[in-house]
């Protein structure tokens, strides 16, 4: 396995054993509410639609959904926002964004996006991203040494876990995700806890609702939003004013598209913002998924403390991991199949569009549940089971369909290479720091259930023995 495994590489060029053609919308059950020809999934309930169901338990309700409904159906996020959902790895086509944009990310969402990329389609979104671009190739992130960040921020945290007896998982993995994003901008060790709540309060944007008074989640987020991006603005003016080229801040200032042009101050300051958005949460869910999964598998761990054995030093690149911890890179890759931190993509549809069959409609809002498409029987047998060794021995590039958790198209996951180097990085530092000390990671207590929404994540309340009694 390689770092050249690219989420944006067409399937058509890939060795993978392709399907046959897409299943044709099949005839759904009597009794169906329908809307514009699609049945609408069952259990919908004023104010929240499907919301209920599918933070209670997606997997299962999708799936009930997709026995009476077939592959395409209406899942209503909310009473006032339904989404034409498609459960068939066809449904990846929404991401070219062809017949699709990004739009209503500026709609539904403009305090947590601004002016950043995700939020933008066309020339402007070309512009920002590929003058980001360099930056986040595994070479810039080497230059900027985002490897050793990683493994100093991983290696402290780690010390503190070892004799833990209840280590709530999710908070400590995410204050690691948030901590290597504020180091790879430069932020000082004192300003971390400052930095971390300003994020946290930033992130209650995410909760849909729209008062906006003081003290409320809109309120709130708006504030922090104003801090961070003085703070972020700063940041930028220092890199400029010390014409740093190398760090990941500074590649992004000093990046030019391919007609020579940068970002504005404006795009800079929100797509640089946007990182510990971006990046912190869902590195966070697969870095808890893996240890909690390790958890559940002694003998998967057992092989991974003998690979780790074998290190004499911690590389700095994926590509040098994957090649001495191939188990790391296959850990990583089957939970985040398993456990895709954003489940459902979405897009608004601004030209109606042929899908398997049916017409899908302009102005529609229209997904594709990553939680299906990677849990696909014809294309991972046993897929509800957490099997690392599917990812061995791989010697080709991942297709599109493999790496759909990170999106796909022109909007593909620009971290990704950050997030593969930062998760099996922490899966390989996990086996290095406990095995040596005859320590596995054991569950203490139950497995809660998931929280889905927004993010597909463990329980605050998944904890870890680490103690070793
Ligand atoms: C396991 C970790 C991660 C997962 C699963 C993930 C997943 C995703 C997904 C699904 C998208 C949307 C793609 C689309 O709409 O087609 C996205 C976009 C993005 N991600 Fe990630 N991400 C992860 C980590 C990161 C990290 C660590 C960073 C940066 C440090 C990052 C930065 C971004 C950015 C900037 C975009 C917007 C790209 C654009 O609109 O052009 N992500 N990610």
């Amino acid at each position: 396995m390689t770092d050249s495994r690219d989420a944006t590489r067409s399937p058509a060029t890939s060795e993978a054993p392709r399907r046959e053609p897409a299943r044709v919308a099949r005839p759904v059950a009597d009794g169906l509410v329908m809307k514009d020809g699609f049945p609408v999934m069952p259990g919908k309930i004023p104010l929240l639609g499907h919301v209920h169901r599918i933070s209670r338990d997606a997997l299962s309700e999708l799936r009930q959904a997709e026995a009476a409904c077939g592959p395409i159906f209406w899942t209503y996020f909310g009473s006032k926002l339904p989404v034409l959902q498609i459960m068939d790895e066809e449904g990846l086509a929404i991401l070219q964004n062809k017949y699709t944009d990004n739009s209503f990310l500026r709609e539904q969402m403009p305090v947590i996006t601004g002016e950043a990329m995700n939020a933008f389609d066309g020339q402007r979104h070309r512009n920002a991203r590929r003058a980001s671009l360099d930056a986040f190739t595994p070479k810039g992130l080497t230059r900027a040494q985002v490897g050793q960040f990683v493994v100093e921020t991983i290696e402290q945290r780690l010390h503190r876990w070892v004799g833990d007896s209840k280590l709530a998982i999710f908070p400590e993995t995410k204050d690691i995700a948030l901590e290597v994003v504020f180091r790879i901008l430069g932020i000082q060790t004192h300003e971390l806890s400052e930095w971390r709540h300003q994020y946290e309060e930033f992130f209650l944007g995410m909760i849909p609702l729209k008062v906006d008074l003081p003290g409320f989640p809109a309120w709130r987020c708006r504030k922090a939003r104003g801090w961070l991006e003085d703070r972020v603005a700063k940041i930028v003016a220092d890199a400029r004013a010390r014409d740093d080229h190398d760090s990941l801040v500074g590649a992004m200032i000093f990046g030019r598209d391919e007609s020579g042009n940068g970002m504005s101050e404006v795009e800079l300051v929100h797509n640089i913002l946007g990182l510990g958005f971006a990046g912190s949460e869902t590195t966070a869910a697969v870095m808890a998924w893996s240890a909690l999964m390790l958890s559940q598998h002694p003998e998967v761990w057992q092989q991974l403390c003998e690979q780790v054995a074998g290190l004499e030093t911690l590389p700095f690149t994926h590509e040098e991991l994957v090649r001495q911890v191939p188990l790391a890179e296959a850990v990583f890759r089957e939970t985040m199949r398993l456990y895709p931190p954003a489940p459902f993509e979405m897009r608004k549809v601004h030209t109606a569009f042929e899908l398997m069959g049916r017409q899908i409609p302009a102005g529609a809002m229209a997904g594709v549940s990553l939680l299906h498409v990677s849990r696909n029987p014809e294309r991972y047998p046993d897929p509800d089971r957490w099997r690392p060794e599917r990812w061995l021995g791989i010697e080709r590039g991942l297709n599109a369909v493999e790496t759909c958790q990170f999106g796909g198209g022109p909007h593909a996951c620009l971290g990704r290479h950050v997030a593969a180097l930062e998760i099996t990085l922490f899966i390989a530092m996990l086996a290095r720091e406990l095995g040596p000390r005859g320590l596995s990671p054991r569950l203490a207590g139950k497995m809660p259930p998931p929280s889905y929404l927004p993010f597909l994540r463990p329980s605050n309340k998944a904890f870890l023995d680490l103690s070793g009694r």
